[in-house]
Protein backbone atom coordinates (compact mmCIF):
# COMPACT_ATOMS: atom_id res chain seq x y z
CA UNK A 1 0.00 0.00 0.00
CA UNK A 2 1.14 3.43 -1.41
CA UNK A 3 -0.03 7.02 -0.46
CA UNK A 4 1.06 10.33 -2.08
CA UNK A 5 0.49 12.99 0.62
CA UNK A 6 0.31 16.52 -0.89
CA UNK A 7 3.42 17.78 1.45
CA UNK A 8 3.86 21.49 2.79
CA UNK A 9 6.77 20.37 5.06
CA UNK A 10 5.27 22.36 7.85
CA UNK A 11 3.92 21.01 11.35
CA UNK A 12 0.69 19.68 9.67
CA UNK A 13 1.89 17.63 7.01
CA UNK A 14 4.91 16.53 8.74
CA UNK A 15 2.36 14.70 11.78
CA UNK A 16 0.19 13.77 8.98
CA UNK A 17 3.28 11.84 6.90
CA UNK A 18 4.22 10.17 10.92
CA UNK A 19 0.71 9.45 11.22
CA UNK A 20 0.00 7.90 7.61
CA UNK A 21 3.18 5.61 8.61
CA UNK A 22 2.05 4.41 12.01
CA UNK A 23 -2.06 4.59 11.37
CA UNK A 24 -2.29 2.78 8.04
CA UNK A 25 0.83 1.33 7.64
CA UNK A 26 1.46 2.39 4.04
CA UNK A 27 4.18 3.77 2.42
CA UNK A 28 4.19 7.36 2.25
CA UNK A 29 5.65 9.67 -1.12
CA UNK A 30 5.60 13.08 -0.50
CA UNK A 31 4.57 15.65 -3.42
CA UNK A 32 5.78 19.56 -2.52
CA UNK A 33 4.99 21.75 -5.16
CA UNK A 34 6.56 25.14 -6.01
CA UNK A 35 3.32 27.15 -6.43
CA UNK A 36 5.38 30.65 -5.90
CA UNK A 37 4.27 30.52 -1.88
CA UNK A 38 8.22 31.89 -1.54
CA UNK A 39 8.86 29.33 0.91
CA UNK A 40 12.43 27.22 0.79
CA UNK A 41 11.69 23.81 -0.08
CA UNK A 42 14.56 21.79 0.21
CA UNK A 43 13.81 21.94 3.94
CA UNK A 44 10.68 19.93 3.35
CA UNK A 45 12.91 16.81 1.60
CA UNK A 46 15.37 17.02 4.62
CA UNK A 47 12.29 16.59 6.40
CA UNK A 48 10.60 13.66 4.14
CA UNK A 49 13.93 12.41 4.36
CA UNK A 50 14.25 12.19 8.14
CA UNK A 51 11.00 10.69 8.34
CA UNK A 52 12.27 7.40 6.41
CA UNK A 53 10.43 8.94 3.07
CA UNK A 54 13.01 7.10 0.05
CA UNK A 55 14.72 9.58 -1.58
CA UNK A 56 12.83 8.52 -4.78
CA UNK A 57 9.79 8.89 -3.08
CA UNK A 58 10.11 13.01 -3.12
CA UNK A 59 8.81 14.83 -5.64
CA UNK A 60 9.51 18.53 -5.73
CA UNK A 61 8.01 20.46 -8.72
CA UNK A 62 8.37 24.02 -9.80
CA UNK A 63 4.64 24.50 -11.04
CA UNK A 64 4.96 28.00 -11.35
CA UNK A 65 4.68 28.65 -14.93
CA UNK A 66 1.91 25.72 -15.23
CA UNK A 67 0.11 27.32 -12.39
CA UNK A 68 0.01 31.29 -14.12
CA UNK A 69 -0.45 30.00 -17.83
CA UNK A 70 -3.30 26.73 -17.28
CA UNK A 71 -4.73 28.27 -14.23
CA UNK A 72 -4.90 32.04 -13.53
CA UNK A 73 -4.60 33.83 -16.58
CA UNK A 74 -7.81 31.51 -18.18
CA UNK A 75 -9.57 32.68 -14.72
CA UNK A 76 -8.75 35.88 -14.91
CA UNK A 77 -9.96 35.75 -18.52
CA UNK A 78 -13.22 34.82 -17.53
CA UNK A 79 -13.31 37.98 -14.60
CA UNK A 80 -13.97 35.22 -12.04
CA UNK A 81 -14.71 36.98 -8.60
CA UNK A 82 -16.41 35.01 -5.67
CA UNK A 83 -19.45 36.90 -4.03
CA UNK A 84 -18.19 40.35 -5.99
CA UNK A 85 -14.16 40.74 -4.19
CA UNK A 86 -12.77 37.36 -3.94
CA UNK A 87 -9.66 37.11 -6.69
CA UNK A 88 -9.66 32.57 -5.72
CA UNK A 89 -6.11 32.94 -4.82
CA UNK A 90 -6.62 29.25 -3.41
CA UNK A 91 -9.34 28.08 -4.77
CA UNK A 92 -7.00 27.83 -7.94
CA UNK A 93 -4.72 26.24 -6.99
CA UNK A 94 -5.66 23.25 -6.02
CA UNK A 95 -6.90 21.31 -9.03
CA UNK A 96 -3.31 21.79 -10.22
CA UNK A 97 -1.80 20.11 -7.04
CA UNK A 98 -4.63 17.74 -7.05
CA UNK A 99 -3.78 16.61 -10.80
CA UNK A 100 -0.19 16.27 -9.93
CA UNK A 101 -0.20 14.08 -7.08
CA UNK A 102 -2.99 11.67 -9.19
CA UNK A 103 -0.01 11.72 -11.87
CA UNK A 104 2.84 10.83 -9.45
CA UNK A 105 0.13 8.15 -7.66
CA UNK A 106 0.47 6.81 -11.19
CA UNK A 107 4.30 6.85 -11.56
CA UNK A 108 4.94 5.38 -8.35
CA UNK A 109 1.91 2.80 -8.23
CA UNK A 110 0.00 4.27 -5.42
CA UNK A 111 -3.44 3.16 -4.45
CA UNK A 112 -4.32 6.27 -2.12
CA UNK A 113 -3.71 10.32 -2.08
CA UNK A 114 -3.91 12.06 0.96
CA UNK A 115 -4.28 15.87 1.75
CA UNK A 116 -3.94 18.26 4.61
CA UNK A 117 -7.59 20.03 4.56
CA UNK A 118 -9.94 20.23 7.49
CA UNK A 119 -12.86 18.69 7.61
CA UNK A 120 -14.47 22.27 7.87
CA UNK A 121 -13.26 23.74 4.53
CA UNK A 122 -13.11 23.88 1.23
CA UNK A 123 -10.04 22.98 0.36
CA UNK A 124 -10.92 18.94 1.45
CA UNK A 125 -14.04 19.49 -1.65
CA UNK A 126 -11.43 20.87 -4.42
CA UNK A 127 -8.65 18.29 -3.36
CA UNK A 128 -10.72 15.80 -4.07
CA UNK A 129 -13.33 16.65 -6.22
CA UNK A 130 -9.92 16.93 -8.48
CA UNK A 131 -8.90 13.62 -7.38
CA UNK A 132 -11.99 11.81 -8.08
CA UNK A 133 -12.31 13.62 -11.92
CA UNK A 134 -8.94 12.11 -12.95
CA UNK A 135 -8.84 8.63 -11.39
CA UNK A 136 -12.16 7.48 -10.08
CA UNK A 137 -10.88 4.83 -8.37
CA UNK A 138 -8.39 6.77 -6.22
CA UNK A 139 -8.49 6.39 -2.51
CA UNK A 140 -8.34 9.37 -0.13
CA UNK A 141 -7.12 9.80 3.04
CA UNK A 142 -8.14 12.75 4.91
CA UNK A 143 -6.50 12.63 8.72
CA UNK A 144 -8.32 15.50 10.02
CA UNK A 145 -11.53 14.01 9.51
CA UNK A 146 -9.79 10.68 11.03
CA UNK A 147 -7.95 11.13 13.64
CA UNK A 148 -7.92 12.01 17.60
CA UNK A 149 -5.88 15.01 16.88
CA UNK A 150 -8.64 17.00 17.55
CA UNK A 151 -6.51 20.30 19.67
CA UNK A 152 -3.26 21.69 18.74
CA UNK A 153 -1.58 20.81 21.95
CA UNK A 154 -2.51 17.16 20.81
CA UNK A 155 -0.92 17.33 17.15
CA UNK A 156 2.08 18.94 18.90
CA UNK A 157 2.31 15.89 21.97
CA UNK A 158 2.08 13.83 18.65
CA UNK A 159 4.82 15.89 16.69
CA UNK A 160 7.54 15.60 19.88
CA UNK A 161 6.50 12.53 20.70
CA UNK A 162 8.13 11.86 16.76
CA UNK A 163 11.15 14.02 16.64
CA UNK A 164 9.08 16.18 14.05
CA UNK A 165 10.36 19.61 15.03
CA UNK A 166 8.27 21.85 16.58
CA UNK A 167 8.96 25.98 15.84
CA UNK A 168 9.04 27.75 19.02
CA UNK A 169 5.90 29.90 17.70
CA UNK A 170 3.76 26.94 16.68
CA UNK A 171 4.50 25.27 20.56
CA UNK A 172 2.14 28.72 21.32
CA UNK A 173 -1.13 27.98 19.59
CA UNK A 174 0.02 29.57 15.81
CA UNK A 175 -1.51 32.91 15.39
CA UNK A 176 -3.76 32.38 12.49
CA UNK A 177 -3.89 29.80 9.46
CA UNK A 178 -2.40 30.53 6.19
CA UNK A 179 -2.04 29.54 2.32
CA UNK A 180 0.51 31.17 0.19
CA UNK A 181 0.98 31.07 -3.89
CA UNK A 182 2.05 33.37 -6.97
CA UNK A 183 -1.29 34.92 -6.92
CA UNK A 184 -2.38 35.30 -3.20
CA UNK A 185 -1.95 35.01 0.35
CA UNK A 186 -4.86 34.32 2.75
CA UNK A 187 -5.08 34.40 6.40
CA UNK A 188 -8.13 32.71 8.26
CA UNK A 189 -8.64 31.56 11.87
CA UNK A 190 -7.45 32.98 15.66
CA UNK A 191 -7.53 36.70 15.53
CA UNK A 192 -9.46 37.05 12.66
CA UNK A 193 -12.32 34.55 13.86
CA UNK A 194 -14.31 37.67 15.14
CA UNK A 195 -15.77 39.48 12.00
CA UNK A 196 -16.38 43.00 13.96
CA UNK A 197 -11.96 43.00 14.83
CA UNK A 198 -10.03 44.74 12.53
CA UNK A 199 -7.28 42.83 11.21
CA UNK A 200 -3.77 43.34 13.37
CA UNK A 201 -0.95 45.02 11.19
CA UNK A 202 0.69 41.71 11.58
CA UNK A 203 -0.97 39.06 9.38
CA UNK A 204 -0.48 41.46 6.31
CA UNK A 205 3.11 40.14 4.85
CA UNK A 206 3.53 40.91 1.13
CA UNK A 207 2.32 44.34 0.53
CA UNK A 208 2.64 47.19 2.49
CA UNK A 209 0.30 49.40 4.92
CA UNK A 210 -1.46 51.30 2.10
CA UNK A 211 -1.08 54.32 4.70
CA UNK A 212 2.64 53.62 4.17
CA UNK A 213 3.05 53.43 0.46
CA UNK A 214 5.04 55.90 -1.37
CA UNK A 215 3.71 59.51 -2.36
CA UNK A 216 4.61 59.30 -5.75
CA UNK A 217 2.49 57.20 -8.03
CA UNK A 218 3.93 54.64 -10.51
CA UNK A 219 2.77 54.41 -13.89
CA UNK A 220 2.92 51.15 -15.56
CA UNK A 221 1.66 49.44 -18.85
CA UNK A 222 0.64 45.80 -19.44
CA UNK A 223 0.38 44.42 -22.95
CA UNK A 224 -2.36 41.62 -23.97
CA UNK A 225 -3.20 39.31 -26.41
CA UNK A 226 -5.83 37.03 -26.54
CA UNK A 227 -6.58 38.18 -23.47
CA UNK A 228 -3.88 37.21 -21.63
CA UNK A 229 -0.76 39.60 -20.35
CA UNK A 230 1.92 39.43 -22.25
CA UNK A 231 4.29 42.22 -21.53
CA UNK A 232 5.45 44.71 -18.80
CA UNK A 233 6.51 48.32 -19.46
CA UNK A 234 7.02 46.63 -23.12
CA UNK A 235 9.22 44.20 -21.76
CA UNK A 236 7.95 40.58 -22.75
CA UNK A 237 7.76 38.46 -20.14
CA UNK A 238 6.15 34.90 -19.43
CA UNK A 239 2.81 34.43 -17.28
CA UNK A 240 4.41 33.80 -14.05
CA UNK A 241 7.65 36.08 -14.51
CA UNK A 242 4.78 38.57 -15.45
CA UNK A 243 2.60 37.89 -12.54
CA UNK A 244 6.10 38.23 -10.33
CA UNK A 245 6.53 41.46 -11.13
CA UNK A 246 3.83 42.99 -10.36
CA UNK A 247 3.29 41.45 -7.18
CA UNK A 248 6.42 43.58 -6.58
CA UNK A 249 5.02 46.84 -7.53
CA UNK A 250 1.32 45.55 -5.82
CA UNK A 251 3.72 45.24 -2.36
CA UNK A 252 5.18 48.39 -3.00
CA UNK A 253 2.07 50.60 -3.12
CA UNK A 254 0.08 48.58 -1.40
CA UNK A 255 -2.35 47.13 -3.80
CA UNK A 256 -4.70 44.24 -3.39
CA UNK A 257 -5.75 43.91 0.40
CA UNK A 258 -8.93 42.24 1.05
CA UNK A 259 -10.45 41.84 4.37
CA UNK A 260 -13.96 39.46 3.87
CA UNK A 261 -16.44 37.33 5.22
CA UNK A 262 -17.22 34.45 2.79
CA UNK A 263 -19.90 32.03 2.03
CA UNK A 264 -18.05 28.56 2.22
CA UNK A 265 -19.23 25.49 -0.05
CA UNK A 266 -20.06 23.12 3.43
CA UNK A 267 -22.37 26.32 4.54
CA UNK A 268 -20.62 27.90 7.35
CA UNK A 269 -19.25 31.63 6.73
CA UNK A 270 -16.14 32.23 7.22
CA UNK A 271 -13.63 35.34 7.96
CA UNK A 272 -10.68 35.71 6.23
CA UNK A 273 -7.99 38.37 4.85
CA UNK A 274 -6.56 37.99 1.49
CA UNK A 275 -3.77 39.96 -0.22
CA UNK A 276 -3.47 39.67 -3.76
CA UNK A 277 -1.42 42.02 -5.16
CA UNK A 278 -0.11 41.49 -8.54
CA UNK A 279 -3.47 39.75 -9.52
CA UNK A 280 -5.68 42.75 -8.56
CA UNK A 281 -3.49 45.19 -10.76
CA UNK A 282 -3.70 42.60 -14.10
CA UNK A 283 -7.79 41.71 -12.99
CA UNK A 284 -7.81 45.43 -13.45
CA UNK A 285 -6.13 46.02 -16.71
CA UNK A 286 -7.93 42.94 -18.22
CA UNK A 287 -11.30 44.94 -17.53
CA UNK A 288 -9.43 47.83 -19.13
CA UNK A 289 -8.59 46.36 -22.60
CA UNK A 290 -11.53 44.61 -22.74
CA UNK A 291 -13.53 47.99 -22.60
CA UNK A 292 -12.65 48.64 -26.10
CA UNK A 293 -12.27 45.15 -27.61
CA UNK A 294 -15.34 43.86 -26.43
CA UNK A 295 -18.29 44.49 -27.72
CA UNK A 296 -21.09 45.51 -25.63
CA UNK A 297 -23.11 42.15 -26.25
CA UNK A 298 -19.91 39.70 -25.69
CA UNK A 299 -19.00 41.86 -22.62
CA UNK A 300 -22.39 41.42 -21.12
CA UNK A 301 -23.12 37.84 -21.58
CA UNK A 302 -19.75 37.49 -19.78
CA UNK A 303 -20.83 39.51 -17.09
CA UNK A 304 -23.36 37.29 -16.45
CA UNK A 305 -21.02 34.09 -16.67
CA UNK A 306 -18.96 35.28 -15.05
CA UNK A 307 -20.34 34.72 -11.36
CA UNK A 308 -21.11 31.33 -12.46
CA UNK A 309 -17.32 30.52 -13.12
CA UNK A 310 -16.48 31.77 -10.34
CA UNK A 311 -18.38 29.75 -8.35
CA UNK A 312 -17.46 26.43 -9.91
CA UNK A 313 -13.59 27.73 -9.09
CA UNK A 314 -15.17 28.08 -5.38
CA UNK A 315 -16.76 25.18 -4.81
CA UNK A 316 -13.67 22.97 -6.38
CA UNK A 317 -15.45 21.88 -10.20
CA UNK A 318 -12.42 22.84 -12.34
CA UNK A 319 -12.67 19.58 -13.67
CA UNK A 320 -16.07 19.62 -14.85
CA UNK A 321 -17.85 20.04 -18.24
CA UNK A 322 -19.98 22.95 -17.10
CA UNK A 323 -16.65 25.00 -16.11
CA UNK A 324 -15.16 23.94 -19.29
CA UNK A 325 -17.99 24.60 -21.55
CA UNK A 326 -17.86 28.18 -19.74
CA UNK A 327 -13.98 28.19 -20.63
CA UNK A 328 -14.54 27.61 -24.23
CA UNK A 329 -16.84 30.79 -24.30
CA UNK A 330 -14.82 33.15 -22.48
CA UNK A 331 -11.53 31.52 -24.65
CA UNK A 332 -13.75 32.69 -27.81
CA UNK A 333 -14.48 36.16 -26.84
CA UNK A 334 -10.53 36.78 -26.57
CA UNK A 335 -9.73 36.54 -30.29
CA UNK A 336 -9.24 40.24 -29.88
CA UNK A 337 -8.62 41.23 -26.53
CA UNK A 338 -4.95 42.29 -27.32
CA UNK A 339 -4.18 45.71 -27.08
CA UNK A 340 -2.38 47.94 -24.17
CA UNK A 341 -3.37 49.32 -20.65
CA UNK A 342 -1.82 51.95 -18.63
CA UNK A 343 -2.48 52.00 -14.88
CA UNK A 344 -1.45 54.38 -11.79
CA UNK A 345 -0.60 52.67 -9.46
CA UNK A 346 -0.87 54.83 -5.92
CA UNK A 347 -1.37 54.51 -1.87
CA UNK A 348 -3.87 50.77 -2.05
CA UNK A 349 -4.86 51.43 -5.42
CA UNK A 350 -4.67 50.63 -9.29
CA UNK A 351 -6.04 53.05 -11.81
CA UNK A 352 -6.74 52.45 -15.58
CA UNK A 353 -5.30 55.46 -16.85
CA UNK A 354 -5.39 54.61 -20.49
CA UNK A 355 -5.94 51.64 -23.30
CA UNK A 356 -5.16 51.38 -27.38
CA UNK A 357 -5.77 48.42 -29.24
CA UNK A 358 -5.56 47.69 -33.60
CA UNK A 359 -9.30 45.76 -32.36
CA UNK A 360 -10.13 49.08 -30.74
CA UNK A 361 -14.21 49.14 -30.96
CA UNK A 362 -14.14 52.80 -29.89
CA UNK A 363 -14.30 55.38 -32.51
CA UNK A 364 -13.95 59.06 -31.66
CA UNK A 365 -15.42 60.23 -34.82
CA UNK A 366 -19.03 58.64 -33.61
CA UNK A 367 -18.39 59.49 -30.00
CA UNK A 368 -17.34 63.51 -29.94
CA UNK A 369 -19.45 65.92 -29.09
CA UNK A 370 -17.57 68.26 -31.51
CA UNK A 371 -18.69 67.86 -35.05
CA UNK A 372 -18.83 64.26 -36.33
CA UNK A 373 -19.05 64.92 -40.38
CA UNK A 374 -21.92 62.55 -40.38
CA UNK A 375 -21.05 60.15 -38.39
CA UNK A 376 -23.58 59.73 -36.67
CA UNK A 377 -27.38 61.02 -37.34
CA UNK A 378 -29.14 62.38 -34.36
CA UNK A 379 -32.49 62.34 -35.57
CA UNK A 380 -32.25 58.22 -35.59
CA UNK A 381 -32.31 58.58 -31.97
CA UNK A 382 -35.83 59.89 -31.58
CA UNK A 383 -37.41 56.89 -33.01
CA UNK A 384 -35.47 54.71 -30.99
CA UNK A 385 -36.46 56.33 -28.18
CA UNK A 386 -39.98 56.64 -29.46
CA UNK A 387 -40.35 53.20 -29.61
CA UNK A 388 -38.53 52.22 -26.71
CA UNK A 389 -40.74 54.29 -24.93
CA UNK A 390 -43.80 52.86 -26.73
CA UNK A 391 -44.82 49.78 -23.85
CA UNK A 392 -43.82 52.67 -20.68
CA UNK A 393 -46.32 55.12 -22.45
CA UNK A 394 -48.87 52.34 -22.57
CA UNK A 395 -48.20 51.21 -18.94
CA UNK A 396 -48.43 54.76 -18.29
CA UNK A 397 -51.83 55.47 -19.68
CA UNK A 398 -53.43 52.83 -18.48
CA UNK A 399 -52.13 53.06 -15.10
CA UNK A 400 -53.36 56.83 -15.15
CA UNK A 401 -57.14 56.00 -14.75
N1 LIG B 1 -11.22 30.77 2.17
C1 LIG B 1 -10.28 30.65 1.12
C2 LIG B 1 -10.82 29.72 0.08
O1 LIG B 1 -11.66 28.93 0.38
C3 LIG B 1 -8.91 30.24 1.60
C4 LIG B 1 -8.82 28.87 2.23
C5 LIG B 1 -7.44 28.41 2.64
N2 LIG B 1 -6.78 29.35 3.47
C6 LIG B 1 -6.18 29.11 4.66
N3 LIG B 1 -5.76 30.13 5.32
N4 LIG B 1 -6.04 27.93 5.14
O2 LIG B 1 -10.43 29.75 -1.06
C1 LIG C 1 -9.05 24.11 5.71
O1 LIG C 1 -10.15 23.88 6.24
O2 LIG C 1 -8.19 23.23 5.60
C2 LIG C 1 -8.73 25.52 5.22
C3 LIG C 1 -9.94 26.33 4.97
C4 LIG C 1 -10.77 25.91 3.77
O3 LIG C 1 -10.44 24.92 3.12
O4 LIG C 1 -11.80 26.57 3.49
Amino acid sequence: KRVVLAYSGGLDTSVILKWLQQHYGCEVVTFTADLGQGEELEPARKKAEMAGVKPEHIFIDDLREEFVKDYVFPMMRANALYEGLYLLGTSIARPLIAKRQIEIAKMVNADAVSHGATGKGNDQVRFELGYYALNPDIKVIAPWREWDLTSRTKLIEFAEAHQIPVSKDKRGEAPFSTDANLLHTSSEGKVLEDPWDEVPDYVYSRTVNPEDAPDVPETITIDFERGDGVALNGEACSPATLLTKLNELGRKHGIGRLDLVENRFVGMKSRGMYETPGGTIYALAHRGIEQITLDRGAAHLKDELAPRYAELVYNGFWFSPEREMLQAAVNYSQEKVTGTVRLKLYKGQAIVTGRKSPYSLYSEKVVTFEDDQGAYDQRDAAGFIKLNALRLRLLGRRDQI
